[in-house]
């Protein structure tokens, strides 16, 4: 096998899993309205396939990827199944009406899954994994094939499961490191490998799926590519089981930043990762840490005197990418009381935003209030406001009144009303722990709806001492997880908003409210 040619340009297919693996991790379930929503910010970040989810999981799962094969446009949509026949079945009626759609078929391969989880010898593995492919081969001509757990399958072993697995028609075949084992040396051995051993290789791209257990999901991904990797599998902020997978917005930017090294692009519109990185927090509620590379608040943000001084000389001294080209605006544009709509949705428009005339409108009235409170605006509360208005749930209850008297050594009193559309339901109690608490057994005593509270997070949005806090609740009820947000320059009044979002996420799922369009992942 000769090296790859150097200089000559490769295109790398972008194969992104937030919607299958990334949803898969603890707290980051999406409704189907939420999955829609992401799947569309996916296609307009230009990634070449979207894992829409595991069809024979639920019947929510299968209806999400059903919607998204049928309304989503621009990327190829694919569907995971075990090799079994009922999972290839149901990943094709899921992904059938995509114009351009892939089964992923997997099976584990490693000796350990083969003797505890399987318990099947390498026979009946490759066996199965044969028939899997081809059936799924029956339906669809693009068929991906993953040995899960492959880094730790022995050499000679993967090589003929994967020969067997394109000879029955897998058009990719995925290189998992499921348990994120690998280091860059071992992943660069274990794809050089196949391309020198597997005879028919160059009929299929190779692609591999790196988990971040010990942190080198991104460095794995990169030494695949060098090997001869032609597709890399990700997730937007590097959601996923455990550690999370390899993420996107890294990887793609290394591949663009280090080109000189690389020789390969990606289709991704780059500036669209901060807005897509933003989008994805806001749904599932895991946000990013500051220092996060490319989207992290501060991964454009020099402090050390003497870095800002060089960066005042000339940028790329300590600028190796332009904080532009990953979406991030320049902020020193600052709107007030006096500024139009005009001017509100030219600044949402660059944050990233396509805002219906509706939305705008509503957005624009929530931000006049918060103009009269605070007298400078910035990104960071226009975010805040724009993503509470587009990913609002009906509201059942809304907030009308709250006054509560705490301090120390005392049980806190709280006043609270609601409404719910034209009635109005009050009560005034001593109880809880503190003004928060008390205002969330008030909620509960006039919503009838009693949760058990599994995380509570108070963030700023911005700076200041007039700065929004951001309050992100997460509460369970009859054994499901919703989650709720809520935003205002008054804490307390952020802890109350959050909490009733979650309650009308309840009430919206289970009486009255609209009902969802099907069964969603939240209670999977
Ligand atoms: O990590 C893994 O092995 C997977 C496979 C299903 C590709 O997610
Ligand atoms: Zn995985």
């Amino acid at each position: 096998m000769s090296d790859m040619q150097e200089n000559a340009p490769r295109r790398i297919v972008i194969f992104d899993t937030t919607l299958r693996d990334g949803e898969q991790s603890p707290g980051a379930s999406m409704n189907l309205a939420e999955k829609m929503e992401v799947a569309q910010a996916l296609v307009d970040l230009g990634v070449d396939v979207i894992e829409a989810g595991f069809p024979i999981a639920s019947p929510g799962d299968f209806e999400a990827v059903r919607q998204i094969a049928r309304s989503i446009r621009g990327s190829v949509i694919c569907g995971l199944a075990r090799c079994r026949d009922a999972d290839i079945d149901r990943a094709w009626e899921a992904v059938q009406d995509a114009p351009q759609s892939r089964i992923h078929v997997f099976l584990a391969t490693s000796a350990i899954h083969r003797e505890f989880k399987l318990k099947m010898d390498k026979e009946e593995i490759i066996r199965r994994a044969v028939a899997g492919v081809q059936r799924a081969a029956g339906y669809c001509p693009d068929v991906e094939f993953s040995p899960e757990d492959a880094v730790r399958t022995e050499s000679d072993f993967l090589c003929r499961v994967v020969e067997a697995a394109i000879d029955a028609g897998a058009t990719t075949v995925n290189i998992p490191d499921t348990v994120g084992y690998a280091t860059p040396a071992h992943m660069n051995q274990v794809i050089r490998t196949l391309r020198e051993r597997v005879p028919n290789i160059d009929r299929a791209v190779i692609s591999v799926h790196c988990h971040n257990d010990l942190g080198m999901a991104v460095a794995n991904s990169l030494t695949a590519v060098e090997a001869g990797a032609g597709q890399i599998e990700c997730t937007i902020n590097g959601l996923g089981e455990r550690a999370g997978n390899c993420s996107l917005e890294e990887v793609v930017m290394a591949l663009r930043t280090r080109n000189d090294f690389y020789h390969a692009g990606t289709r991704v519109v780059t500036n669209r990762l901060v807005p897509t990185s933003r989008l994805v927090a806001n749904i599932t509620g895991i946000h990013v840490q500051r220092n996060k590379a490319i989207v992290g608040q501060n991964a454009f943000a020099h402090e050390a005197g003497i870095h800002q001084d060089g960066m005042l000389k000339e940028r790329t001294t300590y600028e190796i990418m332009r904080p532009e080209d990953v979406g991030f605006v320049k902020t020193d544009l600052v709107l007030g009381k006096h500024s139009g709509r005009a001017a509100l949705a030219d600044r949402a428009r660059a944050l990233g935003y396509h805002l219906t005339p509706q939305q705008l409108g509503d957005v624009f009235q929530e931000f006049k209030t918060l103009a009269d409170k605070k007298k400078e605006i910035y990104d960071g509360d226009l975010a805040a406001l724009v993503d509470q208005q587009i990913h609002a749930v009906a509201e059942q209850w809304t907030l009308h009144s709250y006054q509560v008297t705490s301090g120390t050594g005392r049980v806190p009193e709280v006043t609270l009303v609601l409404r719910r559309g034209e009635e109005q339901f009050s009560t005034k109690t001593s109880c809880g722990d503190g003004p928060i608490d008390a205002i969330f057994l008030a909620m509960e005593q006039l919503t009838g709806i009693s949760v058990a509270c599994k995380d509570f997070r108070v963030h700023s949005v911005t700076v200041g001492k007039d700065a929004q806090g951001e309050v992100m609740v997460q509460v369970e009820f009859e054994g499901h997880l919703y989650r709720g947000r809520g935003v205002s320059t008054d804490s307390i009044e952020a802890s109350a908003k959050a909490f009733l979002n979650a309650i009308n996420r309840i009430v919206a799922r289970t009486n009255g409210g609209p009902a969802p369009a099907a069964p969603s992942a939240e209670d999977s």
